[in-house]
């Protein structure tokens, strides 16, 4: 059977793991791994922007030897100039795995159906597994392991959300949510990461408190107000994210140590303040490279050898 990369929820406790393990083999020794792809494309499908996910993939399988070719939203018009369905057809005559970032859910899971390539969630509305593997992958490296760390998100109960609660639950660590009334972690994204993190020490807290969410935190981590896509409610969800903005004040309620996290792009000013993000201990960088290592081991997982 083949294998998409769609949600951190269809990896076993053992997958979850290996890729942190292959990303530290990979990160320390690129050479080594310079061909693994050779002559393997990728076709990248975004239907929303990007920086840091088209650089990531399209330089990672540079790095493995392969190609990446990059479809704009205005190629494809993806629903509107061709079925998702045909797309997929189309593609696996031609090239070896798919990337898609796109709005609902629903689109990536018909692409996968359709075709028989491997198909890696860019992004879509509900998850965003890649980000969240990187963001472990980072905090792993910075703590040295996952035993005993708490993170608080603070903010949307979003995609970048779901997909951290779910990477959370496969490492075991204590998570707090901090949202607004109304902009809750999805119900169904909970349950997912409270069955995945039954036995792994997974602790759960979601909250409309942000002084309580970060009380303790190792990690602080915040993401837009307004997602790709929710361009149009921004001025609201301003006025009623306004207290869980990641400040100076906020954040000293969290470990002196404590790092603090962002996806990016940040709206600074809003979620963020100049001086949090700018601090010695943002480590928002340091995520967005290992964005890098971590997708060429997914991808070499997926499009490799068997
Ligand atoms: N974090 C992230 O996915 O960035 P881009 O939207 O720039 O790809
Ligand atoms: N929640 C954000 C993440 C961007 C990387 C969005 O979907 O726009």
């Amino acid at each position: 059977m083949k294998k998409d990369f769609i949600t951190i929820h269809d990896l076993s406790h053992y997958e979850f793991h290996e890729i942190m393990d292959l990303t530290e083999k990979m990160k320390k020794k690129p050479g080594k791994y310079r061909e693994v792809l050779k002559d393997k494309v990728l076709a990248m499908i975004f239907q929303k922007p990007s920086l840091r996910t088209r650089m990531t993939f399209e330089v990672g399988m540079l790095q493995l030897g392969g190609e990446a070719v990059y479809l704009a939203p205005s190629d494809i018009q993806m629903g509107s100039r061709e079925s998702v369905r045909d797309i997929g057809k189309n593609l696996e005559r031609w090239v070896d795995g798919i990337m898609i970032r796109t709005f609902g859910h629903n689109i990536i899971l018909e692409l996968a159906e359709s075709t028989r390539l491997p198909v890696i969630n860019a992004l879509t509305d509900l998850l965003h597994p890649c980000q969240a593997m990187a963001d472990f992958f980072t905090l792993r490296e910075k703590k040295g392991s996952f035993a005993g760390l708490k993170l608080a998100y603070v903010g949307d109960g979003n995609n970048v959300c779901h997909s951290l609660m779910l990477a959370a639950a496969k490492a075991g660590l204590k998570m707090a949510v901090a949202t607004p009334p109304g902009y809750e972690p999805k119900p169904e994204i909970v349950a997912w990461a409270k069955e995945d993190g039954q036995n792994t020490g997974f602790e759960l807290t979601i909250t409309n408190d942000p002084v309580e969410a970060v009380k303790d935190a190792d990690a602080v981590y915040t993401d837009v107000w307004a997602s790709m896509g929710q361009e149009a409610e921004k001025e609201t969800r301003k006025k009623i994210f306004q207290p869980y903005q990641v400040n100076k004040e906020l954040f000293s309620r969290a470990k002196p140590e404590a790092y603090f996290m962002h996806c990016l792009p940040a709206h600074r000013g809003e979620e963020v303040t100049d001086e949090v993000i700018d601090s010695p201990n943002s480590i928002v960088y340091d995520q967005a490279e290992n964005r890098l290592h971590v997708q060429k081991v997914i991808m070499l997982l997926l499009m490799g050898k068997k």
